[in-house]
């Protein structure tokens, strides 16, 4: 029977990252997968973590299960650090939790949790989106559409064709938007357009999605909060797929969050008992540890605050790449206008290079980025962002 499997095809991120170890050439960069990388390129364990870590050793007593949804006090400093402590969701017991191996387990609970309580919606995603999130959906077996998000002459939000494509969306069906830092384009709407999309999609009976993978890389840990903010309004109902990837920089050891915002406590316990329906057939019940540290960071003033200022040092090294990449690039004589770069939040940079020259980058520079043209700028260094900037301009100069 096995004989006839044909091969899958390589992931369209992790796929380079796998290609990038198998490559022997020693000058090799990786811009590809979302991974924060320091001044020398390496991606060390946050102090703060480092810390908790240590203390829950010494605290350990029991390796037996948690709850199928995690523990109840991680879901409580989950959504305090989302919604804000004295949000009216939060405090009312609206908002049901559950502990999920990473942003993409979050995504994951939600798409089952839709096609189990919502057979016959369709889920709109973003154009363009994260490359996972279709074949999270399609493995939940969530039928989906796409509305339009980038502008590519001005290099920033299509708000109008998305506002146009919200008001003719059928009413029961689901949108997935990114919380903060879209990936890939690294545009996210302003304050004021976050306001008239939410406003939108209830007027027109949507269920949101958000997808919050990178809070505290664009402007801070409570200003990115905003988009979601402007849809936690009262008695709105809403899921949000949390990620502690990269602002705690646990990315392997998957912890993230599923929560859903319900009308009214009665309600967010039915939801609940449904998200543990599907937690309990899929994974069972949530690994420990990852969680378990960001509920410690979060509970200790002074680990806090200390977690605080290394997300600050991680956004503000990314957005000193941003400008030297723009530099750089000016120097090498790129032609065009690049400052888009530095407008553009969190770890990407949406660079709009073609498939043709990211190919030649990779075979010729042993330069790796995604396909779609996304840059890592957490993976650029100042020993690597000339080589960078070379490479860009000697692709750019080809024929696309
Ligand atoms: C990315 O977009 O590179 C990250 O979210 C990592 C991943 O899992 O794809």
């Amino acid at each position: 029977m096995l004989e006839a499997i044909q091969p899958a095809p390589r992931d369209a991120i992790l796929g380079l990252t796998a290609a990038f170890r198998e490559d022997p050439r020693s000058e090799k960069i990786n811009l590809s997968v979302g991974v924060y990388q320091n001044e020398l390129g390496a991606t060390p364990t946050l102090e703060s973590v480092r810390i908790a870590e240590q203390r829950l050793a010494e605290a350990a007593t029991s390796k037996s299960y948690l709850p199928i949804p995690g523990a109840p006090e991680y879901a409580e400093v989950v959504q305090k650090l989302a919604f804000g402590a004295k949000h009216e969701a939060v405090q009312s017991s609206r908002i049901a939790t559950a502990h999920t191996p990473g942003g993409t387990g979050a995504l994951r609970v939600a798409g089952d949790f839709l096609k189990t309580n919502f057979p016959n919606a369709t889920l709109w995603l973003s154009d363009p989106t994260w490359p996972n999130h279709p074949n999270i959906f399609v493995a939940a077996g969530v039928p989906m559409k796409s509305y339009p998000y980038f502008d590519k002459e001005s290099n920033g939000l299509a708000i109008e064709p998305m506002l146009e494509a919200i008001s003719k969306m059928p009413a029961g069906d689901v949108i997935l938007l990114h919380g903060c830092c879209h990936n890939p384009t690294g545009i996210d709407p302003t304050a004021e357009q976050w306001k008239q999309i939410a406003e939108a999609v209830y007027a027109q009976g949507l269920l949101p999605v958000l997808d919050f993978a990178y809070q505290g890389f664009a402007d801070g840990i409570e200003e990115d909060a905003a988009g979601l903010r402007a849809f936690a309004q009262p008695e709105a109902e809403l899921l949000l797929c949390s990620s502690f990837s990269k602002n705690f920089g646990l990315y392997r050891e998957r912890v993230g969050a599923l929560s859903i915002v319900c009308p009214s406590a009665d309600a967010a316990s039915a939801v609940q008992s449904q998200m543990n329906r599907v937690i309990r057939s899929n994974y069972s019940n949530p690994p420990a540890h990852g969680g378990a540290i960001v509920n410690s960071v979060l509970r200790d003033d002074a680990l806090r605050a200390s977690w605080e200022k290394e997300v600050a040092t991680m956004r503000e090294r990314i957005n000193g790449m941003r400008q030297q990449l723009v530099e750089a690039l000016a120097a090498q004589g790129v032609p065009g206008d690049y400052s888009f770069i530095t407008r553009q939040r969190g770890m990407f940079s949406f660079t709009g290079l073609t498939k043709d020259q990211v190919e030649t980058l990779r075979e010729k520079h042993a330069i790796y980025i995604v396909g779609s043209g996304r840059i890592n700028v957490a993976g650029l260094t100042p020993t690597n962002i000339e080589r960078v900037a070379e490479a860009i301009s000697e692709v750019v100069g080809q024929p696309a």
